[in-house]
């Protein structure tokens, strides 16, 4: 593939502006300046420099976000800074699409990539991956509490009763509960028709992926393909 359109593939600007990058000298790779922006060059595995940036050729682009508090999951935000804003500037002109949404107030995994088959599979009832939440409760867990998430409950607008995947009291105030669905604030509702109130939100995990310890709020990380079998709970 010649090199303006890799450039292009991977979010630098228009082929034009991708040849103008090569041809100002911004674009090395194996640490040597290019200067042929038509130079054929096989994509795949392919390490490049943009303006003193190393970058990875993707043919497409999945990441993992830690969302941090006060961030709206949209590309049209309306009255916080969109998580897109989080993004270096070729991802975000790659079009990547977040798979589901998080409140604005809601921290933790988000994944963005532009292959809609993975927002697909992700979201889809049948395959019913589970996502993974830490809730800070407003009044104490109990017993009752985790049997009526577990045995389901009525939310407005809902034919049939929302059941959790799995709840877990962590601490006092603290619960572990997985659903599969991503209705409209699917979890507030469901710990308000439970009787209680989400005081804080917390993603800690996508089918078998979860939030590296690492991965401080606001930052990102590129998914391998491991990452990618667990996210959709691949057969090992
Ligand atoms: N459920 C909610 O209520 N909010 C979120 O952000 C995610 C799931």
């Amino acid at each position: 593939m010649q090199l303006d359109r890799i450039l292009q593939s991977q979010g630098f600007g228009s082929r034009k502006e991708c040849r103008g990058l090569v041809r100002h000298g911004f674009v090395r790779i194996g640490g040597e300046e290019m200067d042929d922006p038509f130079v054929e060059l096989d994509p795949q595995g392919l390490e490049f420099e943009v303006d003193g940036e190393l970058w990875q050729y993707r043919e497409v682009a999945y990441l993992m976000l830690h969302k941090p508090g006060g961030y709206e999951v949209s590309h049209k935000p309306k009255h916080h800074p969109s998580v897109f804003s989080l993004l270096p500037t070729p991802l975000r002109e790659r079009g990547v699409q977040a798979v589901g949404r998080l409140d604005e107030d809601t921290t933790g995994m988000l994944i963005l990539t532009e292959d809609g088959q993975l927002i697909h599979q992700l979201s889809s009832p049948k395959r019913a991956i589970p996502k993974v939440y830490q809730v800070t409760l407003k009044h104490p867990a109990t017993p009752e509490l985790v049997s009526a998430l577990l045995a389901g409950v009525e939310l407005h607008d809902e034919p049939a009763p929302v059941v959790a995947a799995g709840c877990e009291i962590i601490e006092e105030c603290l619960l572990r509960l997985t659903i599969t669905g991503g209705k409209y604030h699917q979890v507030k509702r469901m710990i308000g028709a439970a009787g209680n109130r989400v005081e804080a939100l917390h993603r800690n995990a996508i089918g078998r992926l979860e939030l590296p310890t690492d991965l401080a709020p606001g930052k990102w990380r590129w998914l391998s393909d491991t990452d990618l079998a667990a996210l959709r709970c691949d057969e090992a």
